[in-house]
């Protein structure tokens, strides 16, 4: 097989130690980098992450006619105000992402039109939008899903509404508090999810003029304004890679400082790590995670903030394969969440899948293994299996990955771990002979 996508090349067994700085939360600049728009001043946005799906955003942004000026790797200026009003969201980038569905809320918010291709993303089990068209028909829009995969929202006006939403979901909140923002009236939103990231969007609607309270509380009250204006935001940091690297951490019996981070936002990861045995001290705006010896295994179910959230469950069975005893990961968010299980046991661990559970029972080591990314967590999961195996592992399809982690074998390597992107045959073998011989 000729290999012309990036592949990681990482070499497992170092202990992981130092300092690592997390960027700025995905899943918030997604919301936010769409909520932008919705004003036709210049909005500054400091600490986005630079990973493809915030810059596959803002090129769609772009394309409909904003301007996306970067004044340094994490500060963006955004003016939504060349954006040509009816003009469909769509170019062969914007499908691959789920959040393209946050440019429906914020356009209908703006122009009472929407046209936007329906969104893609991770492939971790159905994962249909009804609950946000359902909120987009309570404002007044009416919507369509058209020929070649497009949805149109569109309102003669906007009016608030009571909204219950019967499932929590992220991105119907996200989506319906901005559109929400511009039409007129009072808009009650119950059963809202309480991400921190649910906060961090309206926190910068409202910087933006809009009047929104109760986010991260399982109401949200909107009262809708007539304009927003231009604002500057910093974004919060990413509550999942700290997780993954808290896990990491372990997963290698490290000791590793994380920094910029909201340890409040890291309790039910923390309280899970601490479980296991691991050591974890909180900081004002960082973390140390130590752990050595043996790891104990323990029960983890996936739920809504702040319960253990859905995108640290395949990091934390990675680990919880290396653990003495029998864990059940439980996973009651997405359906189709445990693809990276194969590779795990490729690896040597002990996984059973039982329906919506993992149980798992722990081996002492992992061996390296050529590995494949299914999806954005899951390869993240396998990087720290990875770097606490015995030898060499490849892992495929690093895409993913880079959709949601900054520069992440530069930050692994700085900790000391064993990690090289690298994209032909030639340079495979080279990392290979490279990491071999520094060990
Ligand atoms: C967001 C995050 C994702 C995270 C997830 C849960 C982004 C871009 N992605 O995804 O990383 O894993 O939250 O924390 O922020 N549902 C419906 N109908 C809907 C919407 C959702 O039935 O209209 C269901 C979903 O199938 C799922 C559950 O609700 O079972 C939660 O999904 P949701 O919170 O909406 O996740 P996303 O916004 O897709």
């Amino acid at each position: 097989m000729g290999h012309s996508e990036e592949q990681y090349v990482i070499r497992g067994g170092k202990r992981l130690e130092g300092e690592v700085v997390i960027a700025g939360a995905k899943n918030a600049a997604l919301g936010i980098l769409a909520a932008a728009v919705m004003t036709d001043d210049k909005v500054t946005i400091e600490n986005v992450p630079y990973v493809s799906d915030t810059r596959t955003l803002l090129k769609a942004i772009e394309n409909i006619g904003a301007t996306v000026e970067y004044k340094d790797k994490h500060t963006v200026v955004i003016c939504g105000k060349g954006i040509r009003e009816r003009q469909p969201v769509d170019d062969e980038y914007i499908r691959k992402i789920r959040a393209s569905y946050y440019l429906i809320g914020a356009l209908l918010g703006k122009h009472k039109y929407a046209n936007v291709a329906l969104p893609g993303g991770c492939d971790i089990g159905s994962r249909p939008i009804d609950l946000h068209i359902k909120g987009f028909e309570k404002l007044g829009a009416k919507t369509e899903i058209v020929a070649g995969g497009s949805i149109i929202a569109e309102a003669t006006e906007l009016h608030g509404a009571h909204i219950y939403l019967d499932t929590v979901s992220v991105g119907a909140t996200i989506n319906i508090m901005m559109a929400a923002a511009l039409s007129p009236g009072k808009t009650t939103i119950e059963n809202a999810a309480k991400e921190p990231h649910i906060v961090d969007v309206a926190n910068f609607l409202n910087t933006m003029g809009a009047n929104i309270k109760g986010a991260g509380t399982d109401v949200i009250r909107v009262r809708g304004v007539e304009k927003l204006h231009g604002a500057e935001y910093s974004i919060i940091p990413d509550q999942i890679e700290a997780g993954t690297f808290m896990a990491m951490t372990v997963a290698t019996r490290g000791n590793v400082l994380i920094k910029n981070v909201i340890p409040k936002h890291l309790e039910a990861i923390s309280s899970k790590l601490v479980e296991m045995g691991a050591h974890v001290i909180e900081y004002d705006d960082s973390v140390r995670v130590m752990a050595d010896g043996a790891l104990k295994s323990t029960q983890i179910k996936t739920l809504p903030y702040p319960g253990f959230p859905t995108d640290m469950q395949a990091q934390m069975s990675a680990i919880l394969g290396l653990s003495d005893g029998t864990s059940i990961v439980t996973e009651s968010i997405f359906e189709n969440r445990f693809r990276y299980v194969a590779d795990l046991t490729r690896m040597g661990a002990k996984i059973r899948v039982e329906g919506n559970s993992a149980i798992i029972t722990g081996v002492k080591s992992y061996n390296g293994a050529v590995l494949r990314a299914t999806d954005l967590r899951a390869g993240a999961a396998l990087v720290i299996a990875a770097l606490s195996a015995n030898g060499v592992s490849t892992i495929e399809d690093i895409k993913y990955i880079k959709r949601g982690y900054e520069d992440f074998a530069d930050k692994v390597t700085a900790l000391g771990g064993m990690m090289k992107t690298v994209e032909t045959e030639q340079e495979i073998q080279k990392a290979k002979l490279e990491l071999a011989s520094n060990f």
